[in-house]
């Protein structure tokens, strides 16, 4: 989760997006816990776990000017990230769970 954030963090298109809602210091304590309820987000996701019971998309709703590139610009660095960290039929699951969300996020926020 880290590293796709500070990535995010210094991609053109997805960073304004982050820094205005959480600002651009990972360390800082907003991010700190967007980290971990996004980990515990995907263990929810992946492994069934109940760590997450949030309304993702609707936390959605109020980022201003989400755009469709903006989520094919996500689901690319998503893909990278994970190419790093885990193996492929591991990185896969995620992947094919990302897309699955995007585009129901973007069907959703209507987009
Ligand atoms: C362009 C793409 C995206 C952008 C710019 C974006 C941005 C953000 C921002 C700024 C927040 C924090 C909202 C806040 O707390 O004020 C957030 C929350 C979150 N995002 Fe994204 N996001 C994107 C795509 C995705 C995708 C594709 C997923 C999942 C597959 C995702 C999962 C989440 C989750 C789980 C939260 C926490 C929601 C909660 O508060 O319970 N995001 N996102």
């Amino acid at each position: 989760m880290t590293l796709f954030y500070t990535k995010a963090l210094q991609d053109p298109v997805l960073a304004p997006y982050f820094v205005l809602e959480l600002g651009d210091d990972l360390e800082d304590q907003e991010w700190v816990y967007h980290i971990e309820l996004l980990a515990d987000f995907w263990l929810a996701k992946l492994l069934g776990e109940k760590t997450y019971g949030g309304n993702f998309v609707g936390a959605h709703v109020n980022v201003p000017y989400i755009s469709r590139e903006s989520f094919v610009r996500w689901l690319a660095l998503f893909s990278s990230t994970l190419d790093e960290v885990y193996t492929s039929d591991i990185a896969k699951k995620f992947k094919d769970l990302g897309e699955n969300m995007s585009e129901q996020f973007m069907n959703e926020i209507k987009i």
